[in-house]
């Protein structure tokens, strides 16, 4: 009954006066309103919510007691000391000397937050530098709040946690208290912003929005986290409160300092998470993006030159393409069914090999599989691969089959043709020592001859002069 009263509140306060709570976490809500309505000593829901139609200003009363404006200057001082020393360095280090930088305190409340920004950057980059280059922007839904903020007046105990070089370096002490760097304070850009259903501000290198996340229940953290996502730059920081995490199971954040609660923007997004961080408004076009990008993907499966098919984690057949169709003559009434029962997980080692997938979740890769049939053979080199869904489970196996038939006959060529022209090689060794025998043999006889003719002239000359003595006698 209580519920069903307090659900009836927030639906006159959404549509009839434009102030929508439903995004914050009813918990929170109830004990803010309990004590509102203990103020004005009203004992249930039905008869606030009369009061709040009899009286228009009781909204402004209510707001404030629901948003919880409590903040401080450098609050959670060892985070603060982590952006000083490592993530605000990093900024400056990784911009052109003259690049602006832009910084976003969201949920700003009474600003001590953009204030305790300002001074860092000022002492990293000093206060000439930081007045050219860097652009605060603060904001925050309570207006009132935002009041106090652009004021920058302080009272000394708000300014306790300031080192007080600082508070004399950047603060003006008056009889009001302490008032902030007035220069510097006009680098603010001040602006009433709700982190619900307001358009983020973009291309942010330092954003943060702490102690406000934790109001919202988790469909709206969401939201607001897309946003916060869509605000900063691809090297952009996150910087949230003590008490906040990523409630995600994938975030869009990876985490750079989990105790200090500074994050990274996530890049390397799947479907899920772009689905998550497009903007609501945008859902039609974020589907339109999707379908051509399964149709591209559909295309490109079902064009491959190669045999491709999946199946799901029972093994039995999801879709084939048409080379697959073809080759192992499956049709659509395949489709659910066993792969073992199928031409394709006929072939030898198939099964076990998606058993092994199916078990420690790593590619396989089947080379020279052979596949005989009644009047040829095929080889195949063939690849298995697991896909997952988005949360890490084991959904399907892609099988690609490359055909290397040709190739294997080009190799056995390739053995026969080597083994040929070893043969010949061996012919042609034993040819030519036959050669460089007979080579040698005619060389000799050469040598026999001219020594025999040389003999010859020998005894030709000496019987000339024998027969010459002769017939001189
Ligand atoms: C607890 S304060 C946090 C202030 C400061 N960020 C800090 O951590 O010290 C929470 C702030 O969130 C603001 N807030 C609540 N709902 C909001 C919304 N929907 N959009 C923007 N700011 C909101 C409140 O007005 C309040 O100023």
């Amino acid at each position: 009954m209580a519920d069903r009263e307090f659900e009836a509140l927030l639906d006159y306060l959404k549509h009839s006066r434009g102030c929508d709570l439903t995004g914050y976490k009813h918990s929170t809500l109830m004990r803010r309103f309990a004590h509102r309505m203990q103020e004005i000593k009203i004992d249930s829901y039905r008869n606030y919510l009369h009061y709040l139609q009899s009286h228009p200003e009781e909204c402004i009363t209510l707001l404030d007691t629901v948003l919880i404006n409590v903040t401080a200057f450098f609050r959670d001082r060892d985070a603060w000391d982590y952006l000083a020393k490592e993530i605000i360095p990093q900024i400056i280090a990784s911009k052109e000397l003259q690049e602006p930088i832009r910084v976003w305190s969201a949920a700003c409340a009474s600003g001590q937050e953009v204030y305790s920004l300002i001074i860092l950057f000022a002492e990293a980059l000093g206060i000439e530098s930081c007045l050219q280059r860097v652009k605060f922007y603060a904001t925050d839904v309570d207006d009132a709040a935002l009041g106090q903020a652009r004021q920058a007046l302080y009272q000394p105990r708000e300014v306790t946690e300031i080192p007080p070089d600082w508070l004399e370096k950047y603060f003006e002490q008056t009889e009001q208290g302490y008032i902030f760097h007035p220069r510097l304070r006009r680098t603010i850009v001040f602006g009433c912003h709700n982190l619900v259903s307001d358009a983020p501000i973009s291309k942010i290198d330092l954003l943060t929005c702490r102690n406000a996340l934790i109001y919202f229940n988790a469909d709206t953290q969401k939201t607001i986290l897309a946003r916060l996502h869509f605000a900063l730059k691809n090297n952009g920081f996150l910087f949230l409160g003590k008490a906040e995490t990523l409630i995600s199971q994938r975030p869009i954040f990876t985490p750079v300092n989990l105790k200090d609660r500074i994050y990274a923007k996530g890049l390397k997004l799947g479907v899920d998470e772009h689905l998550q961080i497009t903007p609501r408004t945008h859902k039609k076009q974020a589907f339109d993006f999707l379908a051509s990008h399964v149709r591209i993907w559909e295309t490109a499966f079902e064009t491959s030159p190669f045999a491709q098919l999946a199946v799901d984690s029972n093994s039995c057949l999801i879709m084939a393409n048409e080379q697959a169709n073809a080759l192992f003559g499956l049709t659509l009434n395949d489709v659910g069914r066993p792969l073992r029962t199928l031409k394709p997980g006929q072939i030898l080692s198939l099964c076990k090999s998606i058993q092994q997938v199916n078990g420690d979740h790593c590619p396989v890769t089947l080379k020279n599989v052979e596949w005989r049939m009644p009047n040829c053979t095929t080889y195949f080199d063939i690849f298995i691969t697991p896909v997952f869904s988005s949360d890490a489970h084991l959904i399907s196996m892609n099988l690609t089959f490359t055909d290397i038939t040709e190739n294997k006959h080009l190799e056995k060529k390739l053995e026969h043709t080597n083994l040929e022209l070893a043969r010949v090689s061996n012919t042609l060794e034993e040819t030519q020592a036959t050669l460089d025998t007979t080579h040698a043999e005619l060389e000799s006889t050469q040598q026999e001859l001219e020594t025999v003719y040389e003999e010859m002239q020998f005894i030709d000359t000496n019987a000339s002069q024998l027969k010459k003595r002769f017939d001189k006698n």
